[in-house]
């Protein structure tokens, strides 16, 4: 091998290498990203049907102890857990997640996101009121505000909620 072909073959081998790293760096980082960010349309779409589902548990917690008249303040939890879902509900529905699994999602979400985005905000602020109503065991107050909740899932199941 001459000099020159010496120095041409190490180029290559470098520019080889350098690819190489590169990829690596790419799938590492694609990797890396899948894991933190777990966001393919079904997988968002199984994630908040059981956040959904895990609040109307949270919520079914509340009303039996309402109307049981049960240990209030046990079930403060619940509807302090209503109320963080009700804030986290604007970002379960990315643009994008209106399809790859069967949802129930229409599509006013996405046409109107600031109007759907209110109306999740209402119900964490009823369910905060809520969670506050059972803090201080105060039945009335509690089960007026409980009242909010329910109307509050049902105005956002009305308009952006597709039937069973
Ligand atoms: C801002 C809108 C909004 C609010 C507020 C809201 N929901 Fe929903 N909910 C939806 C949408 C949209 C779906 C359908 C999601 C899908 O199928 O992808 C849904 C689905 C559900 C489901 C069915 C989940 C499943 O297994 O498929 C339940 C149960 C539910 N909601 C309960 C509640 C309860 C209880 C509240 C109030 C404490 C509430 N939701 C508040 C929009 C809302």
């Amino acid at each position: 091998m001459t000099f020159r072909n010496i120095i041409i073959a190490a180029a290559l081998f470098g520019g080889v290498l350098g690819g190489f790293a590169q990829a690596q760096a790419q799938a590492q980082a694609q990797a890396q990203a899948q894991a933190q960010a777990p966001n393919g349309p079904a997988e968002v779409i199984a994630t908040r049907q059981a956040g959904m589902k895990h609040t109307g548990a949270a919520a079914g917690a509340v009303k039996k102890a309402l109307d049981a008249g049960g240990d209030l303040m046990a079930v403060a939890a619940s509807a302090q857990e209503v109320a963080d879902w009700g804030r986290k509900i604007p970002s379960m529905f990315p643009p994008g997640s209106d399809a790859g699994a069967k949802t129930r999602a229409l599509p006013a979400i996405w046409s109107d996101k600031a109007g759907f985005d209110k109306l999740a905000g209402n119900m964490a602020a009823a369910a905060d009121t809520l969670a506050a109503a059972l803090k201080a065991n105060d039945a009335a107050a509690a089960k007026a505000a409980f009242a909010a909740t329910g109307a509050a899932c049902a105005a956002c199941h009305r308009t952006y909620r597709a039937p069973a």
